[in-house]
């Protein structure tokens, strides 16, 4: 019998590769950088299985390209880069790597905002360019994070776990999430969470965080209106996807001061930034490394890989999407 056909768009950590060699497949991995989109066409042909990332875009060309494949496996938690719905149409199983990177990303997300209230980047910058010249009671200072309200956009797994962090830091939480969570009572009872208004959430927190999915609903959720809701001297999270707050104008807000600052991970045309963010000095800016720990990733290709694998045997993958 012929061998599966196995594609891992791009190289993912040793740990999921292993699995997937221990397997009697006809596996082809792609190089260090993303394939380009007509070799990544090309490469799909014939496959009956693809481990894709979150720059794949798995749209009808993809799925049609892709002729007879089984799986998309993607090594992300987000899945916007998939259409879930034509996957479905064409009986195409696609799986995610949900629960191994919540506390990564998480800890990303109060990462950018402890580094945005204090302006780590900025000082450090102040000290490598040779211009701390001794202690000074006005000197580089910040915001406060203890005590003050943490807006939540999304109660999802991660979004829930910045709220744990957030109570250690004796914050008032205040969450917005359109989806009813099921978990969500128990949580909000643990952590006292308060459910309010998207409005609310923005004219009363300090640090409003984005942890919702990208979905129709939530593309620019936060654009120009949204952000002249929020205190003039709030801070803003990005660490889910760029396209849920409109970048440009997020450049704009922080120009003219209607918002302190902004922590970001995630960019609307990644790896493009807007015009203008860049030289802003109340951003602190990363290239998408919410899920980006040795662990974490071990842990998502380890994920991914089970997932090919459990629909190349005729079984139900641990995480399934559609
Ligand atoms: C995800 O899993 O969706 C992350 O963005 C990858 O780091």
């Amino acid at each position: 019998m012929a061998k599966e056909k196995v594609l891992v768009t791009r190289k993912i950590p040793q740990a999921g590769i292993e699995l997937l060699r221990a397997q009697d497949y006809d596996l082809v991995i792609g190089g260090d950088e993303p394939m380009p989109r007509a070799e990544l066409l090309r490469a799909f042909a014939g496959q009956d299985a693809i481990l894709c990332l979150l720059h794949d875009a798995i749209d009808e060309e993809a799925i049609e390209a892709a002729n007879g494949v089984r799986v998309f496996s993607n090594l992300a938690v987000g899945f916007n880069n998939i259409d879930t719905e034509a996957c479905k149409a064409h009986g195409i199983r696609v799986t995610n790597t949900p629960d191994v990177l919540t506390d990564a990303t998480a800890d990303l997300a109060w990462t950018l905002l402890l580094a945005t209230a204090r302006r780590v980047v900025e000082c450090d910058k102040f000290m490598r360019e040779g211009n701390y010249h001794g202690w000074g009671p006005l000197m580089l200072l910040g915001a406060d994070v203890t005590g003050q309200t943490i807006g939540i956009i999304g109660a999802g797994r991660i979004g829930r776990v910045v709220a744990e962090r957030a109570k250690g830091f004796r914050m008032r939480i205040l969450y917005h999430d359109e989806i009813a969570q099921p978990h969500v009572g128990e949580w909000e009872k643990e952590m006292g969470a308060q459910h309010v208004s998207l409005d609310t959430l923005l004219a009363e927190s300090d640090f409003v965080t984005v942890h919702c999915p990208l979905i129709p609903e939530t593309t620019h959720l936060i654009g120009a209106p949204e952000l002249k809701k929020m205190k003039k001297s709030a801070i803003l999270i990005n660490d889910a996807r760029g396209p849920i707050i409109d970048e440009a104008a997020l450049v704009e807000a922080l120009k003219n001061g209607e918002i302190a600052g902004a922590g970001l991970d995630v960019f609307e045309n990644e790896p493009e930034m807007a015009p203008g963010l860049a030289e802003l000095e109340n951003t602190v800016l990363l290239p998408h490394l919410g899920s980006a720990t040795h662990n974490t990733r071990d842990d998502m290709a380890t994920l991914a890989a089970n997932n090919l694998i459990a629909v190349l045997n005729g079984e139900e993958p641990p995480a399934p999407v559609v």
